[in-house]
């Protein structure tokens, strides 16, 4: 068993990462949580078996058990949806002690946490991920939120906008079972994978190198390893946590790859998850990175070769018009005072936030990973 601890003033809290720590979910939950009602709220894909493995926990540390199942999609993380969990709450007469289990992906996570958040002014919550995106991103940290309609386009159209209601919320505890990655589909182990090629990028050449090496057992889902690579992964994640918990500055490098993620994960036909956009992402940013001489050509070629190694995209998977993905980046949320900021890596291992970088440095990192014209991989 792996134990990190989150160390925050007032809010700090432990992550444990073992091979069937789901079975110890009521003990961690009750050494957080003191009180006899609580709520487990779940992604449906996952009730069987391991929602049955967790309120069985829960309840043999002495909790009565009030569930409540979620569809795990984008289009569902909204307030109607976390309307739906304040009415269980209610109905189950949750007070202000009763400590809220969130078991499932990234989406349930957010979903759950802002619910707890929010209930009464803020319930405790623990954060159970059965994703790898969600072990080693999403469940850390304390980002918990919904997705929200941006204003109606001239056609009257209006999309929903990525994680613009929110609140940090620090869990009590985060409970990882590597375990439960056995039954993952294997698209979205690969997704969980490219969260941690960022990690490494951002902050630690190192873990890249084992990544590189243990490429292999990484894609036979080897639990060993795999232990060792999510307490790396978190380990970033937590230090860059505890140094700027709110986003003020450094934390901001975790959204390496994002900004141009956000921007062809919407597009239905390139059918993109979020980590495979990630990864596509991270290749554009390596190639503006290479543009402005903060990176060498020989380290973005080994940032690729690691992705496609772990079976991860670094091309689109067909061609869109780069100046409409620069004109949608405009719209993340990271414009600051109407000026683009990009992350962008400083060799392997280390990144900065970047600002002014030229229309033209956009069209040809776009350009690199296949949309427009060209056609040079990244
Ligand atoms: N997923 C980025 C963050 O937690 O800040």
């Amino acid at each position: 068993m792996q134990t990190i601890n989150v160390d925050l003033p007032q809010r700090g809290y432990t992550i444990h990462i073992a091979r069937g720590q789901l079975d110890q979910l009521g003990k961690t939950t009750r050494e957080v949580a003191l009180h006899d009602r609580a709520m487990l709220v779940m992604d449906a894909k996952v009730a069987e078996p391991y929602g049955v493995v967790a309120k069985r926990a829960l309840e043999d540390a002495g909790y009565t058990i009030v569930t409540h199942q979620l569809t795990a999609l984008e289009s569902r993380k909204t307030l109607s949806t976390v309307e739906g969990i304040y009415e269980a709450m209610l109905e189950a007469k949750l007070d202000r002690m009763s400590p809220v289990i969130a078991l499932g992906g990234g989406v349930v996570g957010d979903i759950a946490g802002f619910a707890a958040a929010t209930y009464l002014r803020g319930v405790p919550v623990i954060q159970a991920p059965t994703t790898l995106l969600a072990m080693v991103d999403a469940s850390v940290g304390g980002k918990t939120g919904v997705n929200f309609p941006l204003p109606m386009d001239a056609a009257g159209r209006s999309e929903l906008g990525k994680n613009l209601i929110g609140a940090f919320w620090q869990p009590r505890a985060v409970i990882i079972d590597p375990q439960v990655l056995t039954t993952l589909d294997m698209r979205d182990y690969r997704c969980g994978l490219a969260e941690i090629v960022k990690h490494g990028l951002i902050a630690d050449a190192s873990l890249l190198d084992f990544l590189a090496q243990h490429a292999s057992a990484i894609g036979a889902l080897d639990l060993d390893v795999l232990e060792d690579l999510i307490a790396r992964s978190v380990r970033i994640k937590a230090a860059i946590v505890e140094e700027d918990e709110r986003e003020a500055g450094r934390r901001a490098l975790l959204n390496l790859g994002h900004t141009f993620a956000h921007a062809i994960e919407p597009i239905e036909a390139l059918d993109l998850r979020h980590g495979e956009a990630v990864s596509i992402g991270m290749c554009a940013a390596a190639h503006c990175a290479v543009q402005t001489s903060r990176m060498t050509t020989d380290e973005a070629d080994r940032l690729r070769d690691l992705l496609q190694a772990l079976g991860l995209p670094t091309h689109l998977p067909r061609e869109v018009d780069a100046s409409s993905l620069i004109d949608t980046m405009g719209y993340d949320k990271k414009v600051a005072s109407g000026k683009l900021r990009l992350i962008l890596p400083r060799s392997l291992g280390a990144a900065d936030i970047v600002s002014d970088i030229d229309r033209s440095i956009l069209q040809s990192a776009w350009a690199a990973v296949g949309a427009g014209q060209t056609n040079e991989g990244c």
